[in-house]
């Protein structure tokens, strides 16, 4: 089956720039959650209009894109599409609005109406406060009035049209032309499209969130925070502990194991795994990572990083893109990795840069190191070896080696390769004058004037 996404319109109410359908929930445009859904379906098209380039940008090449430069409504969305469809095929009709709808739902819809062998199937609700929404009008034959058009009997019907159906498209084909904007709005109602036929069908659906459109940012905020809801729920019946559930924020992908306890105020985002008994935040944000089992991250930010089982993180440290922290790791506060990889039981606590380093076993790096990784105008690496101790304070210029087992005496500048088992010292020998200061005439400090 194929999907046609409408998604001419600009979205007025937004009051935004950039077309509503780019616009993120989630972290991702709302357009592309409708179309990873659709192309579980098989080929994907959709209608742009406002500011259509900016929209195209975000799509990737398998996607089709047809122009509706005036929206003249959702019958005209869909004429100006008609090559894509086909006759022998169904035609699935989403909205590039609805972010939501889910895999199940359409399957169910898809499932009734090859079943049913009708030539249009609706999917519907029953809501509370319907009005807005076309209604479903069940007489001898099922119709849609649209909200504008209907009187005060049909006003009152709770059952609506969704927007999303699944349409033959021979039938689509042969009748979309016949379609008029005879109504109070003067546009092209697809809704129309149910005049030229008995064989029409109908599913409901009970999850409202999955239909939900966005108009305005209002609804934008309020669709992610009742997502969000069930996101959490639905862990912690999986057996993760979320203090308060009302300040943590874990995107749809994220799966979490068992035990592990989430602290407030923590945010975990975008493609990342996290495994069982961990203790993440509080005020950590974790974004495409994986992270093992029996980690603790504290107060810190996580990036495109791999974190393996028994590492501790933080409080106060940054892991970048490309950093893999093997098991019993230590990141203490204000640790900086990037590009960085660092063996079994290895340690930075400590105010820490490390651009560009492989990093072995056992490695113990002394508070306050430096990797210098960047001349000005390129990137160079950092090797250190297993069992190596680099003193507090070291910057390392890369690129540089340090050589097994050895140690770097603290505040040294290391600008050449140190074989094993060295010490490297690379600082300026300390000097003592004495009784400089009574000379000098004291120091007030000590109260020891003359
Ligand atoms: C439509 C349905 C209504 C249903 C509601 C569900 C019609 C006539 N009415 O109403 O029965 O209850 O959706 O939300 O279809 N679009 C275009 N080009 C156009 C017009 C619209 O691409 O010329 C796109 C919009 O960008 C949007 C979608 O189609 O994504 C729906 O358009 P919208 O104007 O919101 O439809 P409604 O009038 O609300
Ligand atoms: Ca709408």
């Amino acid at each position: 089956m194929k999907t046609l996404i409408l998604a001419a319109g600009m979205g007025k109410r937004m009051n935004s720039k950039y077309p509503k359908v780019i616009h993120e929930i989630f972290g991702k445009p709302m357009i592309l959650w409708v179309i990873e859904t659709a192309k579980k379906f098989g080929e994907v098209a959709v209608v742009l209009g406002h500011k259509y380039e900016m929209v195209e940008d975000k799509l990737s090449s398998d996607v089709r894109i047809y122009i509706q430069k005036k929206q003249l409504g959702t019958a005209h969305a869909v004429m100006s599409a008609i090559e894509f469809v086909s006759k022998d095929d169904n035609l699935l009709i989403l909205y590039g609005d609805v972010p939501f709808i889910s895999y199940e739902t359409l399957k169910r819809l898809e499932k009734v109406h090859l079943e049913s062998n009708s030539d249009v199937t609706i999917l519907t609700a029953i809501l509370e406060n319907p009005s807005g929404y076309g209604r479903i009008v069940r007489d001898d034959k099922i119709k849609i009035i649209e909200d504008k058009d209907a009187d005060d009997e049909v006003k009152k019907i709770k059952e609506i049209n969704t927007g999303i159906y699944i349409i033959k498209g021979r039938y689509l084909i042969e009748n979309i032309n016949k379609i008029n904007n005879n109504n109070a709005q003067g546009e092209y109602y697809l809704t129309d499209i149910l005049k030229f036929t008995e064989k029409i069908s109908t599913v409901i659906t009970e999850n409202i969130d999955e239909i939900t459109g966005i108009n305005d940012r209002i609804q934008l905020a309020r669709l992610e925070k009742r997502i969000r809801k069930k996101i959490n729920e639905k862990l912690m019946k999986e057996g993760v502990r979320i203090i308060d559930p009302d300040v943590v924020y874990i995107d749809p992908q994220v799966k979490i194991g068992k035990d592990t306890i989430i602290y407030p105020f923590t945010f975990i985002e975008g493609d990342t795994t996290i495994g069982e008994d961990c203790i993440i935040g509080p005020m950590t944000r974790i974004k495409n990572s994986k992270i093992g089992n029996n980690v603790i991250i504290n107060r810190s930010e996580v990036e495109k990083a791999e974190v393996k089982d028994n590492v501790s993180v933080g409080p106060y440290a940054r892991l970048r893109e490309g950093t893999t922290l093997d098991t019993n790791v230590k990141i203490g506060n204000f640790v900086e990795t990037k590009k960085t990889v660092m063996g079994q039981n290895s340690k930075a606590q400590h105010l820490t840069y490390l651009g560009d380093a492989t990093i072995g076993k056992n490695v113990n790096i002394g508070a306050g190191t430096i990797t210098c990784n960047y001349d000005g105008k390129k990137k160079h690496p950092t090797f250190i070896e297993d069992n190596v101790f680099i003193g507090s304070n070291s910057s390392l210029v890369a690129p540089v080696k340090i050589g097994k087992n050895s140690i770097t005496a603290a505040g040294s500048t290391i600008t050449n390769n140190v074989p094993e088992n060295s010490l490297a010292i690379a600082r300026e020998r300390q000097i003592n004058k004495e009784n400089w200061v009574l000379k000098k005439g004291g120091n007030k400090n000590a109260n020891n004037k003359k």
